[in-house]
């Protein structure tokens, strides 16, 4: 699903940025430009950032 819908960007990728080594909502932004624009899919990029990094623990 789309998370950023701003840079179109899904779900998917951030499980994929977050493999890749991006472990802030920060380093999301500069992988994939997550929240760099309206900022309302802050919240909701974090949880799937956190979601996935408990996973991979
Ligand atoms: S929806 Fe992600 S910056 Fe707007």
């Amino acid at each position: 699903m789309y998370v950023c819908i701003c840079n179109a960007v899904t779900d998917r990728q951030i499980r994929e940025a977050r493999d890749n080594g991006a472990c802030t909502i920060e380093e999301l932004g500069q992988q994939l430009r997550v929240a760099t624009c309206c900022g309302r899919c802050a919240e909701c990029a974090q949880s799937i950032l956190s979601e996935s990094a408990e996973q991979a623990a």
